[in-house]
């Protein structure tokens, strides 16, 4: 069976058993401050589990993109070494919320493992919870049970809280769970060794492949376990591995979700993966699992950054090419080659990738081309270093190549075991650490445990239609940002948006009985609809009056309208492969970023413009309708990639032919209210993506009218000419013919001023000398004049200084002979003997140099100084 026929039948298995088939969420995840990416198929379904949304099918199945390399899962120094752990990976999923329970979920895996897709019975162990004294937790007798009316019962072994109690993160739903594992190895060496002793043991042929969790508890902040209203099912099968088994495979790697890319690997690098535990082997398998992280994410709409997860996706890229450059001998930028393999293969999985392939690519390109350049310069750096050390390599500077080269320890440890050095661990784990708490104090919110105050399984936002409500509270927590004290509210129904598709969330005011309660923010947490306060009300069960700050709403309303429009423009001047990379909008102004390879020329700017303004001229109702996405997808909807759409979804349509787009922003009735729509930038942010910034309604007025003042300013002082360009014209022009006289008055100054200087030398020992403070414009002219004393000097030394402005400067020259004959060096004495006195530095040749400084008050010691050397 190819993989693509197992993914299928696992979907259809759980279709025959009435589970709705859901696309996989994205796998940058947005709307949780406590993930960056998804790292398991449940999480998309976090607020089914902790009831504070009722799920509309109770069971669902899918193939979920996951990413584990940061947070409670992270398995990233494996990926590559082994052969069974990824970055990016599939995980297979059937789910039941408050639905079924043990009984049916465990017999529905083993039908599938056993019966369907046939692995043999004699290979198969499962493992069950043996409970946990600590935290009152008892063995899973129930799951015990179920799984012996399958299956033999020397085959069930009971596991510890690490391998078989389930949890998402340091807080949130959890249970016990069972796992299916498989022993892969031959005959022979099953006979020698029992496979039960192999199971949870890390051996690469006995693996984990199924995990059946039954959730039943939240986790709380203190570490203690709440139950939760209901009981549900979330499993998770590993598809790589699963195909692997059913492939009759030693490795993931050898399956064909990987041969397609490792085979491209090859030609590339023009070597043959042998698949065995050498560095160039890790290699093939280290690319051929981080490219699919790192097209996914992309696709997904998260570019690599300097921070969060944006940072994850650069490392993952970074790794990458630390691999090919150093042990596939391969030093030009080889991932951006690997992107169309992959977006064929998954073209009927996931085909955001496709859909974004030649833009993908070129963000992958971008950043190897960077990373090589940055690569070549930490092998630089660590020449020196190597140079200059004789046994140890210091902490400090392993931090830094590791921090700035992007050079992580175990490759400085490399060169420099190949160059017989050590490295100062202790040191460079100390700077490590340091950094971390750094970059943790400077982001952590702390929350604590939500307390409920009314139970509600049902959040509304009120705020399309009204900026006012009568509400409740439902619950509330409290919070630390960056050391200091705050209030998280959530209310029954609000007019409060939250921010989210690039709409800043609301502000305004709550008020509890009379008493008021400022909203300062307003933000999504999965659904929950979030009000940041800076306290908690007294009265925390009464009525509440919630009222958004209406004048803000309307200026940010507008805007998200005017990026309707502007994104339909763009994509008309531009061409279709114009698609959003990234939005804000607020009640200044609106910033887009999107995909275009180009700078956007001014005349394409003047077009877009042109056509939204005659479309808010035209005064077009927007038309705002729910229907299924299927419809609205065929009626030309834009979607975004990386977007989490619900069947049923809101179209925000301006005039059918012209926008029509899936959001769940705020808008205007119709188009006029927007009255101008003005480009205020145009630049780009990263590699293929352009960034425009605009304004609309009362932010556009603001905008023009400072334009006019600032015109008519520059009118009056120009004392109103009829042409305003032409008089800055004649300005300019006059302007450099004014500098060019005065140019030609200088130079014969300088004439006159030379002349000047020679009637005061003076002779010292046999040598010309001459000092004396002069008057000129710039310090250029003070050089000249040293360097021109040349012409009717032969054995000198000259010290000139000037005031220029206030600021010292001062220029020495010596002639050749008295240098030799003296051993002179007007650079030295720069340095050594005028720097000082003037509070400044400069430098220069031997025969000539010059200073500035910030004290003039020792210009006259400077002379002095400088004849005392004679
Ligand atoms: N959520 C469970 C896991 O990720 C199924 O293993």
């Amino acid at each position: 069976m190819t993989a693509a026929e197992i993914r299928q039948q696992f979907l259809d298995f759980f279709a025959s058993k009435k589970h709705q088939i859901v696309p996989s969420a994205p796998i940058v995840v947005k709307n949780d401050p406590t993930l960056l990416f998804t790292n398991a198929g449940m999480n998309q379904f976090k607020d089914y589990f902790l009831g504070n949304r009722k799920a509309e099918n109770p069971r669902v199945a899918d193939t979920q993109k996951c990413l584990r390399v940061s947070g409670k899962h992270n398995d990233l120094e494996e990926v590559g070494v082994d052969t069974y752990h990824h970055t990016m990976f599939e995980m297979l999923g059937n789910w039941s919320f408050g639905d079924y329970f043990k009984a049916e979920a465990i017999a529905w895996s083993w039908e599938l493992l056993a019966e369907v897709y046939k692995i043999p019975k004699d290979r198969l162990y499962v493992t069950v919870f043996e409970g946990d004294a600590k935290e009152n937790l008892p063995k899973d007798e129930e799951a015990w049970n179920e799984w012996k009316k399958v299956i033999a019962e020397d085959r069930i072994l009971l596991g510890n809280k690490k391998d078989n109690f389930w949890e998402m993160g340091d807080t949130g739903p959890c249970g016990p769970c069972t796992e299916i594992h498989v022993d892969c190895r031959t005959d022979e060496e099953r006979k020698q060794v029992d496979g039960k002793t192999l199971v949870n043991n890390d051996h690469p042929q006995v693996i984990e492949i199924w995990n059946n969790v039954f959730i039943q508890f939240n986790r709380m902040k203190d570490g203690s376990l709440e139950q939760l209203p209901a009981k549900h099912v979330d499993t998770g099968m590993g598809f790589e591995r699963l195909t692997r088994v059913l492939q009759n495979k030693q490795s993931n790697y050898d399956t064909d979700i990987f041969t397609g890319t490792i085979a491209t690997v090859e030609n590339i690098v023009a070597k043959k993966y042998t698949a065995g535990d050498d560095k160039e082997s890790v290699a093939f398998r280290v690319l051929a699992d981080h490219i699919r992280a790192i097209c996914f994410t992309i696709a997904d709409g998260q570019l690599p950054s300097n921070t969060g997860a944006g940072y994850v996706i650069r490392r993952i890229l970074r790794r990458a090419v630390r691999y090919y450059y150093s042990y596939l001998g391969y030093k030009q930028p080889l991932l951006h080659q690997l992107v169309p393999v992959l977006a064929t293969q998954f073209e009927n999985v996931f085909s955001e990738l496709k859909a974004q392939e030649a833009f993908v690519q070129k963000v992958v390109k971008e950043e190897e081309d960077a990373f090589l350049r940055t690569l070549e310069k930490g092998l630089k750096r660590i020449d020196d270093i190597i140079n200059t050390t004789k046994e140890v390599i210091d902490g400090k500077a392993a931090f830094e190549l590791f921090d700035t080269y992007g050079f992580p320890i175990d490759l400085t440890r490399l060169i420099a075991g190949e160059n017989k050095l050590a490295i100062d661990e202790k040191g460079f784990d100390a700077a490590l650490s340091e950094q971390k708490e750094r970059s943790r104090a400077a982001t952590t919110i702390d929350t604590e445990d939500w307390v409920e105050v009314l139970p509600t399984d049902k959040i509304s936002f009120v705020g399309y239609d009204a900026v006012t409500a009568e509400t409740k509270l439902v619950k509330y927590r409290k919070v630390n940002i960056k050391g200091k004290a705050a209030c998280q509210l959530v209310l029954q129904s609000t007019p409060f948006y939250a921010e989210s598709g690039g709409q800043v969330g609301d502000t305004g005011v709550l008020l509890f009985e009379g008493e008021e309660v400022v909203v300062t923010d307003t933000k999504k947490e999965n659904d929950l609809i979030i009000h940041f306060t800076e306290q908690l009300p007294v009265n925390i069960t009464g009525v509440v009056a919630a009222k958004v700050n209406a004048d803000r709403r309307k200026k940010i309303t507008v805007h998200h309208s005017a990026t309707h429009l502007m994104h339909a423009a763009l994509r008309k001047v531009l061409g279709t492969h114009v698609a959003q990379k990234g939005s804000l909008v607020n009640d200044q102004y609106l910033r887009f970023d999107f995909s275009h390879f180009a700078k956007v020329t001014d005349e394409e700017m003047a077009q877009v413009e042109a056509i939204v303004n005659e479309k808010i001229r035209e005064n077009v109702p927007v038309i705002i309708k729910s229907m299924p996405k299927e419809e609205a997808i065929a009626m030309g909807a834009m979607a975004l990639f990386g977007e989490k759409y619900a069947d049923e979804v809101r179209v925000v349509i301006i005039d059918p032919t012209y926008s029509i787009e899936l959001c769940g922003g705020t808008h205007v009735g119709s188009t006029g209210e927007l009255g101008l729509f003005k480009f205020t930038s145009e630049g780009a942010v990263a590699a293929g993506v352009r960034r425009v910034e605009a304004v609309t309604g009362f932010a556009a007025e603001q905008y023009v009218n400072e334009h006019f003042a600032s015109i008519r300013a520059i009118r009056e002082q120009l004392k109103n000419p009829k042409d305003l360009g032409k008089s800055i014209e004649n300005l300019q022009s006059e302007n450099s013919d004014l500098k060019k006289k005065l140019e030609k008055l200088e130079a014969r100054q300088l004439v006159a001023l030379r002349n000047e200087l020679l009637q005061k030398d003076e002779i010292i020992n046999n040598v010309t000398f001459i000092g004396d403070i002069v008057e000129v414009s710039n310090a250029d002219a003070l050089k000249k004049v040293c360097f021109d004393l040349k012409t009717n000097l032969n054995d000198y030394v000259a010290v000139l200084c000037a005031n220029i402005d206030g600021k010292p400067f001062v220029a020495v020259g010596i002639s050749d002979t008295v240098a030799a004959a003296k051993q002179l060096d007007a650079g030295k004495i720069i340095k050594e003997h005028i720097a000082p006195l003037i509070k400044g530095g400069g430098g220069g040749q031997k025969t000539l140099a010059t200073a500035g400084g910030q004290d003039v008050s020792n210009l006259q010691q400077v002379i002095e100084k400088v004849k005392g050397l004679l």
